[in-house]
């Protein structure tokens, strides 16, 4: 197949949710649909119950099942479509941050009666800062939840995005029978049915008599009133706005019931984008272009800790990759080539020769690369776009075993490359404080720094809670701060100064009483504080 064949076929995305949404469960179902797997069930739940929090054989069961399903691929109706699973539980959100710069587009499921919660909040700011393309799903309609259109009203002014519902339900929870597809003027009458493919859907006008004796003159009454109603108030589907991340088409469904997912599924493949243009520090990378160009977006340790090599994931930009052809790893300025690529299944992986703008392929690493770093066929230049974002926690890593120093030195390094946390170092002393966003995270460290690297340390608490990467362009005006603020000074990975904040007000503060230094909140200086 030829080169522009490969690219037109490709869709990648992520689903992205608050824990328990129903994420994994809408996984499965579409996994279902592309034949990739048989049965319900086989999509292993990649979170780690809140209950299991102090149980390490659970984390490292978690970090099994998160390798097999980081990427699952799948065909439908032509199209090779990647799902780029990102983790569960929220103290692991800055991988799912990360995973975000990979894809093309999302889909975000709401639960029906939570709404708009924490989670889906911080997430759906991080596809705001790229424009990615959303779609939302809005699941449970077999459970009693919000009124539709109060949800979409929360939708819009929670997400700061307008919405257009393309099905529309017809009551909810016990009554719940089923969903009116707006454009394609369809009843799908909702049935419990938690493997079959096909759903029971027949064509109706909305005021036609026969949708009334199916669904009962009241409930077609409702419908027609509301159909009304939408139309008034939403305009129609434009998918230019869907395309720049500033119009959300909406769907509902019942994902355990496999119900309302078919249109989902649909729609996303008619609309979704194709493998998009992506920025680098020298110019615009087109998937068009010829020669190869990808970039990592995250970094699995292996699971054997004896074996110190991880599997870097990268993801095709432009170009193919080939196997076993030597490639340019931009940072290091060296050839590095790959006999083994991996590309993965639902649940299984297998050795690629070939993959296109779109694909993530699995690279077995012995330390060489960190998140962010890119791969071309020589050409110098960066990929941009991988933020870190302001970790909430903080906490300095003391060494409890002198006989270990060298041992914990590259740990804590090989931990932050991998992406397990952020790590600043704040002078004098080269102190090591680690930043996270979850508690989960700093037992993760604990554990494998003992296992992997036979180092011990233990955490001291730190008050700060937020990290602001500082700029200015009055160098001076940046130097001056830094000397006066050491104390709360750090630099991280790249060595680039940060501020660490210990409350929103000291943050306020500081940036009114130093007009000229800027603070951001992410590395990447797109957002400012
Ligand atoms: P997550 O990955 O977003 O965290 O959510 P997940 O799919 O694991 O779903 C969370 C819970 O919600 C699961 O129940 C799942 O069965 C349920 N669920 C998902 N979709 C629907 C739906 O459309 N309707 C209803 N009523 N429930 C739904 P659980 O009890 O936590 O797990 P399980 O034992 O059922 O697997």
């Amino acid at each position: 197949m030829s080169f522009e064949k490969e690219l037109k076929k490709r869709r990648t995305f992520a689903i992205i949710a608050h824990p328990d949404a129903g994420k994994t469960t809408l996984t499965e179902k579409l996994l279902l649909f592309g034949g990739a797997i048989q049965t319900a069930g086989a999509v292993k739940s990649n979170k780690i119950k809140k209950s299991t929090t102090s149980d390490f054989m659970e984390i490292e069961k978690q970090r099994g099942i998160s390798v097999a399903t980081s990427v699952m691929t799948f065909e439908y109706k032509d199209l090779k479509i990647n799902i780029l699973d990102t983790p569960g539980h929220k103290d692991f959100a800055e991988d799912t941050y990360r995973t975000l710069t990979a894809v093309d587009s999302v889909i975000l499921v709401i639960d029906c009666l939570k709404g708009v919660e924490e989670q889906t909040g911080k997430l759906m700011e991080v596809c705001r800062m790229r424009d990615t393309p959303v779609i939302i799903f809005v699941n449970k309609l077999d459970r009693e939840g919000q009124g539709p259109f109060d949800l979409l009203d929360e939708l819009e002014e929670k997400l700061d995005i307008r919405v257009r519902p393309i099905t529309w339900p017809v009551n909810g929870g016990r009554n719940f029978k089923g969903v009116y597809h707006l454009t394609d003027r369809k009843m799908n009458f909702f049935a419990v049915n938690k493997t079959r493919l096909e759903e029971d859907i027949f064509k109706y006008d909305i005021d036609s008599p026969e949708l009334a004796s199916k669904i009962g003159e009241k409930d077609a009454l409702q419908l027609q009133e509301d159909v009304e109603l939408i139309e008034g108030i939403y305009d129609d589907f434009d998918r230019e706005a869907y395309l720049k991340g500033q119009l959300a088409p909406v769907f509902f469904g019942s994902a355990v019931s496999n119900f309302g997912v078919m249109e989902l599924l649909d729609t996303f493949c008619q609309v979704s984008p194709l493998p998009i243009s992506r920025q680098t520090d020298k110019r615009l990378v087109l998937p068009t272009e010829k020669k190869f160009t990808g970039f990592v977006f995250k970094i699995h340790a292996n699971i054997d800790p004896r074996h110190r090599d991880r599997i870097a994931f990268l993801r095709v930009c432009s170009g193919t990759f080939e196997r076993s052809k030597f490639y340019e790893h931009v940072r290091l300025d060296k050839k590095l080539r790959f006999s083994n690529p991996y590309m993965f299944m639902a649940d299984s992986k297998e050795v690629v020769d070939e993959a296109y703008p779109g694909d993530v392929v699995g690279l077995y690493d012995t330390g060489n690369f960190k998140i962010g770093d890119t791969m071309t066929e020589g050409e110098e230049l960066q990929f941009t776009g991988i933020p870190s974002f302001s970790p909430e926690l903080f906490r300095e890593v003391i060494n409890a075993d002198p006989m270990k120093t060298k041992q914990l030195e590259k740990g804590v390094q090989q931990l932050s490359e991998e992406g397990v946390a952020q790590l600043f170092i704040m002078q004098p002393g080269n102190r090591k404080i680690i930043g996270t966003v979850g508690e989960l995270q700093f037992e993760v460290i604990e554990h494998r720094l003992l296992h992997e690297y036979g180092a011990k340390c233990r955490f001291e608490a730190k008050p700060y809670s937020k990290a602001c990467w500082l700029t200015s362009d009055d160098p001076q005006a940046l130097d001056e701060f830094i000397r006066l603020k050491n104390n709360f000074i750090a630099y991280d990975k790249d060595e680039n100064p940060v501020f660490l904040a210990e409350t929103d007000w000291i943050l306020r503060m500081n940036m009114e009483n130093n007009p000229k230094v800027k603070f951001h909140t992410t590395s990447e200086f797109k957002v400012m504080a």
